[in-house]
């Protein structure tokens, strides 16, 4: 098995190689000054099973597209069977049509990326259950939500001391997932309201006890941290003692950073799903690795 990586997370990749005590594949990825990019595969790949890990963050457009021109010249260069990693899969919020006149992006990338000729997806907490029935090919769906409960196991309070909370109706199924790993730790569920038009988010009222309480949210995703910051403001403003986030990807657009660091959450816990590079982390910032899990499901 060859095993390479696009560049929008090659830590993540060298983490899955050393895991799988393999070395990462050469590629070569020029990108030319117009921006457009020209892949090429040049290790040896005739009918060896190859893996490509690439998650289509920020900038997605042009991560899809490179995802896409490494597929296809593993392909042209004969590979067998082709995974691709993408622990983070970009345009997954626009799954659906919110509003008239809308295209569903997801469907399109996903076709898009069905035509390549991969055989097999490794992607990470989708935003919705439904996402799976858009592939027609095999899809393996990883959750972070395991290594969530096992680090709050690692906190040293007591679980009485915990709340678990959704920052919005939507995610709920991953709130309770949690509260079921952790035998039934409590949890209490913020109404959200997102401005389609502009993106601005107000955190409308609380279902739930959070008084006296370490409030931890659970989340699939931070991208500018307006969910964060509002939940968080209302979760004090009900009595939590202190409020601690987890998040599986890491998108951080616009000013995030200084959004997260200037909000009053204590620890913002993510994972190594998207690579956050040095200028967009902060002291109360942790990122875990998934890369185990994702050798795991390359070796099965
Ligand atoms: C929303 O449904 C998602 O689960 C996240 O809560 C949301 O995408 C986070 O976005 P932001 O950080 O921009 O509020």
């Amino acid at each position: 098995m060859k095993l390479f990586s696009g560049s929008s997370n090659r830590p993540l990749a060298e983490k899955v190689a050393k895991n799988l005590n393999l070395e990462l594949g050469q590629l070569e990825i020029h990108v030319f000054p117009d921006g457009e990019k020209r892949v090429r595969v040049i290790d040896r790949v005739v009918e060896e099973d190859c893996v490509v890990v690439q998650p289509t963050s920020m900038p997605a457009d042009s991560n899809y597209m490179e995802l896409f021109f490494i597929i296809d010249a593993l392909k042209r260069s004969g590979a067998g069977k082709i995974t691709a990693v993408i622990p983070y899969l970009g345009y997954q919020r626009q799954d659906h049509i919110f509003r008239d006149g809308e295209a569903v992006s997801l469907e399109v990338v996903v076709e898009t990326l069905q035509s390549t000729g991969v055989s097999k997806i490794i992607t990470f907490d989708l935003h919705s259950i439904k996402i799976p029935e858009l592939f027609k090919i095999q899809l393996t769906h990883l959750s972070a939500l395991p290594l969530f409960a096992e680090k709050i196991g690692s906190f040293g309070f007591r679980d009485s001391d915990f709340v678990l909370i959704s920052p919005d109706m939507g995610g709920i199924r991953r709130t309770k997932e949690v509260s079921e790993l952790k035998r039934g730790m409590p949890f209490a569920v913020i109404n959200k309201d997102r401005d389609l038009a502009t993106g601005e988010v107000e955190a409308v009222d609380l279902e739930g006890n959070v008084e006296g309480k370490t409030a931890i949210i659970i989340d699939d995703m931070i991208s500018t941290g307006k969910t964060i910051v509002e939940a968080s403001k209302l979760l004090l403003k009900e009595g939590a003692k202190r409020v601690f986030v987890f998040a599986t990807h890491p998108v951080f657009s616009e000013d995030a950073r200084e959004v997260l660091e200037n909000s009053p959450v204590e620890k913002i816990i993510v994972c190594d799903t998207i690579d956050v590079p040095q200028e967009k982390r902060f002291p109360k910032l942790e990122i875990i690795s998934v890369a185990g899990m994702i050798a795991k499901a390359i070796a099965k």
